[in-house]
């Protein structure tokens, strides 16, 4: 009997970046990328040898601009979702104190959303399941 190999397994992390007035960072991919014009919670591919806290960090400093500490972040909830080719597994993570002003280094609009509007922004289908355990929390 011959098993059905599993999907590749995917590890993203993804930041819910909270500003003072309690809003969201919501950046949107850029054309070219998979999933372009869809809005995600910044961050991405853990690399090998990576924690996904220190993924985090370099993906924020990298796509953002910004610094925050490794002490700073907790996951609060985890994304499952099984793409075409690959398994996708994501904690989300929030960070509220951060150094630097968010800036759209890899050409991706970013937008600053309430939690009760962020439904109002399409999303891959991994980070739709985030939402509401967000706008618990907020
Ligand atoms: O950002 P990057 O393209 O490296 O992410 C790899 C894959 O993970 C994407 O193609 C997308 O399918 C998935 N992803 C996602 N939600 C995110 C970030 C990535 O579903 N917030």
């Amino acid at each position: 009997m011959s098993e059905t190999p599993s999907k590749k397994l995917v590890l993203v992390v993804a930041c819910a970046l909270v500003d003072a007035d309690n809003r969201v960072l919501l950046a949107q991919r850029p054309e070219g990328k998979s999933l372009a014009g869809l809005w995600e919670f910044p961050g991405g591919k853990v690399e090998p040898g990576e924690t996904p806290e220190l993924a985090l960090v370099r993906e924020l400093k990298e796509e953002l601009g910004i610094d925050t500490k490794t002490a700073c972040l907790a996951p609060l909830t985890f994304a499952s979702h099984t793409y075409d080719s690959f398994h996708l597994l994501m904690p989300l993570y929030v960070c509220r104190r951060y150094w630097g002003t968010p800036q759209p280094l890899e050409a991706q609009a970013l937008k600053w959303v309430k939690p009760k509007q962020l439904r109002d922004y399409p999303m891959p289908p991994a980070d739709e399941p985030l939402i509401s355990h967000l706008v618990d929390l907020l």
